[in-house]
C-alpha cells in the first residue's frame, strides 16, 4: 500500500464515552478480529479490563477497502483520564487525525474539552462521532450544538458502537478528511520511537513510527541521542497482535525487536530518533518526560516480607517507567518503599494492583502526597566550598527541615499549583453552587465560568494537594456523578505550608506525619487523634495522643490505662517490660512496634491508614 492510501489516526474521548467499544468495532468491521469476540481487544493490562478505563496507548492495523482501493489504517486508542496525559501527547505524535468521540447522553465533558485542545495543538484533523445514539435518555442534537458552539466542529458521524448502529460511516471519514503521513520511502531512514514496554517472552518491544525510509529485519540502525548501535531483529505490525512483515515503510506504525535486544527498558526512550549507521538524520524534538506529581510510602506489616514487596513493585513497575521507586525507612512502619506517580488515579489503580499482588491485608499505604519547594534565603555552600542549591524539592515530609531552621533559613515554601476544567449540568442549579463552594474550601480561585446551554465549565486554579485528597470523589458527590473534571500543571506558588505531627507520648511517629495548608492542620489534627485513639490497644498506662505542629499541640486524646492503678504509669517507663517486649517483636511478633515507651500493633497503624 502506497503512503498516499495509509491513514493514522486515534481515537478520543471523555472516560467511558466508549472509545475502547467503538475501537472493537472498527476492528470487527475491518475483519481484524472476529465479531463478537472477547470485548475490547485493544485494553491489554489487567488492570485496564479490571477497571475497564485505558491506561496505556494500543495500536491496531487494519486493512480497508474503500472505492475498490486498499486502506492500511493504523489506530491509537488512547487513555482518557488526565493523569496518562504524556501518553496521550505521544500517541498524538504518530497521527494525522482524530475520531473525538462524544456520548450523546452526556455531550461535552471535561476530558473531551482537553483532549480537544491537546489533539488541536498538534495539528491533528479532527472528526467528531456522536456514540451511544442508542441510549433512551441520548440527546443527540445537543451534542451536536455542542460540538458546534464548543469546538466549531461540523458533521459529526452519529453512531452507537454497541448495537454497532452507522459504525460503517466512520472509515469512509476517515479516509475523506484525515490527510496521509507525510514523509517518502526513498530518503533515508527516520524513524521515531512512540512506545515501548516488556514482553516475558521477547525481551523489550518497541514502538516505531516510520517517518521516512524504509527498515527491514538485519538492518543495522542507531540511536541518534545515544549512538548505541542495534540490530533489527523482528518488525512487523500489530494486527491485532504481533505479525511479523519483512519491512516497515515511511508512514507506517509497528513494533520492533533488536537482536540482541536491549537490555534494559530504560535504553529505550521514548521520543528518541533512530537511523541507518553512517546516514544521520535530523532528530525529532522529543517528548517531555512526566513528572511524579503523587507520593505514598509503602510498608509491609511484616518486616521479614520487605524482599516479597521488592519483587512486587519491580514486578508492576516493569511496564510502568513513570512511577519512582525509593527505598524508605520509617522508625513507626520499619523499612519500605516511597513511590511517586503522575497523578491520584495512577497511583490509586497501582495501589490496587500492589495489594492484590502482595496481600491486601500484608501492606501499609501512607497518605498521599505531593512535593514541595524549599527556597533557601541564602545559597549553601557545600564541604567543597561550591554553591549549594537554591531551592530544594521534597517529596517526603520526614525531609521538611527542623522548625528553627524554617524560621531562620527558609526564604518560602512554594506548593504545585494546577488548574482544573470542571463540567458541571447547568440543571439542577444547586450543583454549580456546591461545586463553587467545593473549589473555595479547597482554596480554589476561579479563572473563569462559562455558560453553554446545558453545562457550565469552571476553570479554577487548586492546589494539587487538596485534589489528592479525594476531591475527585467529593465532586462526584455532590453533584450526583455528573460533574467532570481534568487538569493541567500550573507550577509552584508560595503557600504557608506546615508539618503536622502526630506524638503518642510524646514521640512522633514519623509514617504519619503530613505537610499541610496552615489553615487545614487544626481539622486534620483532631482528624488524627480521635482516628489514632480508636485503633490503639488500651496498654497497662496512660497513652497520650497530640497532633502538633513544632511545640505546638493542636488535639489531644487520652487512651485510658487498663485500670486505675497508682503503679500503671511506673509500668510505662519500666525498662525490663519494655526490654521483654522488644524482644518478644524479635523473636517472631514482627507486627509489634515501639514508639517511645508505646507497644502498638501494626494493626493500629493499619486501621488508621485505610481508607474507611
Ligand atoms: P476508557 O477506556 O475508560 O476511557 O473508556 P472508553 O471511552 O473506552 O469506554 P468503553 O468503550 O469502555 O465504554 C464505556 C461503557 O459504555 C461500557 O459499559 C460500554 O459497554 C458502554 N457503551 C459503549 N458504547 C455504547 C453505545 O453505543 N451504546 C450504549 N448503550 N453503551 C455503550
Amino acid at each position: 500500500v502506497p503512503i498516499e492510501r495509509m491513514r493514522n489516526f486515534c481515537v478520543i474521548a471523555h472516560i467511558d464515552h466508549g472509545k475502547s467499544t467503538l475501537s472493537d468495532r472498527l476492528l470487527e468491521l475491518t475483519g481484524t478480529i472476529k465479531p463478537g469476540g472477547s470485548a475490547q481487544v485493544l485494553d491489554k493490562l489487567d488492570v485496564e479490563r479490571e477497571r475497564g478505563i485505558t491506561v496505556k496507548a494500543q495500536t491496531c492495523t487494519m486493512l480497508y477497502n474503500h472505492k475498490r482501493e486498499d486502506y492500511l489504517l493504523h489506530l491509537v486508542d488512547t487513555p482518557g483520564h488526565v493523569d496518562f496525559r504524556a501518553e496521550v501527547a505521544r500517541s498524538y505524535a504518530s497521527c494525522n487525525g482524530a475520531l473525538l468521540v462524544v456520548d450523546a447522553s452526556q455531550g461535552v465533558q471535561a476530558q473531551t474539552v482537553a483532549n480537544f485542545y491537546l489533539a488541536f495543538a498538534q495539528g491533528l484533523s479532527m472528526i467528531p462521532v456522536i456514540n451511544k445514539v442508542d441510549l433512551q435518555h441520548a440527546e443527540p442534537q445537543r451534542a451536536v450544538e455542542q460540538l458546534k458552539s464548543t469546538f466549531e466542529l461540523e458533521d459529526p458521524v452519529l453512531v452507537s458502537a454497541k448495537t454497532g448502529l452507522n459504525v460503517g460511516g466512520i472509515l469512509p471519514a476517515v479516509i475523506e478528511r484525515v490527510p496521509p503521513p507525510e514523509g517518502s520511502v526513498d530518503k533515508p531512514l527516520r524513524m521515531l520511537l512512540i512506545d515501548s514496554w516488556y514482553s516475558t517472552y521477547k525481551g523489550v518491544v518497541l514502538l516505531v513510527r516510520i517517518f521516512d525510509g524504509v527498515v527491514k529485519q538485519g538492518d543495522q540502525i542507531m540511536s541518534v541521542s545515544s549512538k548505541l548501535k542495534y540490530f533489527v531483529g523482528e518488525l512487523g505490525i500489530q494486527y491485532p497482535t504481533e505479525v511479523a512483515t519483512a519491512s516497515l515503510r515511511a508512514g507506517q506504525v509497528g513494533y520492533m525487536y533488536f537482536n540482541p535486544g536491549m537490555k534494559n527498558i530504560s535504553d529505550a526512550k521514548l521520543g528518541d530518533t533512530f537511523c541507518h549507521v553512517g546516514k544521520e538524520v535530523e532528530p525529532f524534538r522529543g517528548f517531555e518526560e512526566p513528572q511524579p506529581m503523587v507520593f505514598v510510602g509503602a510498608f509491609p506489616t511484616n518486616q521479614d516480607e520487605f524482599q516479597k514487596l521488592e519483587d512486587s513493585i519491580n514486578q508492576l513497575t516493569l511496564n510502568d517507567r513513570s512511577i519512582t521507586i525509593a527505598k524508605e525507612s520509617s522508625h513507626a512502619l520499619g523499612l519500605g518503599w516511597r513511590l511517586g506517580f503522575l497523578g491520584t488515579l495512577h497511583c490509586s489503580v497501582f495501589e490496587d494492583r500492589l495489594r492484590q499482588e502482595f496481600g491486601g491485608s500484608e501492606l501499609l499505604i501512607t497518605a498521599p502526597t505531593v512535593p514541595f519547594k524549599i527556597v533557601w534565603r541564602d545559597i549553601g555552600k557545600n564541604k567543597a566550598g561550591e554553591d549549594g542549591p537554591k531551592e530544594t524539592i521534597i517529596t517526603n515530609p520526614a525531609l521538611y527541615p527542623e522548625e528553627d531552621v524554617v524560621r531562620t533559613k527558609v526564604e518560602e515554601i512554594q506548593e504545585p499549583f494546577v488548574l482544573a476544567t470542571i463540567t458541571v449540568p447547568a440543571e439542577p442549579a444547586e450543583f454549580l453552587g456546591h461545586v463553587i463552594e467545593l473549589c473555595q474550601e479547597n482554596r480554589g480561585t476561579q479563572v473563569e465560568l462559562t455558560w453553554f446551554s446545558t453545562q457550565v465549565i469552571l476553570k479554577y486554579k487548586l492546589p494539587l494537594l487538596q485534589l489528592v485528597d479525594n476531591f475527585f470523589g467529593k465532586l462526584k458527590g455532590i453533584t450526583k456523578g455528573y460533574a467532570t473534571l481534568d487538569y493541567e500543571d500550573a507550577g509552584y506558588m508560595k503557600s504557608d505550608i506546615v508539618k503536622l505531627e502526630l506524638l503518642v507520648n510524646k514521640e512522633p511517629v514519623d509514617a504519619i506525619a503530613q505537610l499541610c495548608h496552615r489553615s487545614s492542620a487544626e481539622r486534620l489534627g483532631r482528624m488524627w487523634v480521635q482516628r489514632f485513639k480508636s485503633f490503639v490497644d488500651r496498654q497497662l498506662f496512660e497513652i497520650v495522643v497530640q497532633a502538633a505542629i513544632g511545640k505546638r499541640v493542636l488535639a489531644r486524646e487520652t487512651v485510658q490505662a487498663f485500670r486505675k492503678d497508682v503503679t500503671a504509669k511506673l509500668y510505662g517507663g519500666d525498662h525490663t517490660r519494655r526490654k521483654k517486649l522488644l524482644e518478644k517483636q524479635k523473636a517472631g511478633k514482627k507486627k509489634l512496634r515501639a514508639i517511645g515507651n508505646v507497644i502498638i500493633d501494626q494493626k493500629a497503624f493499619q486501621g488508621f491508614l485505610s481508607k474507611d
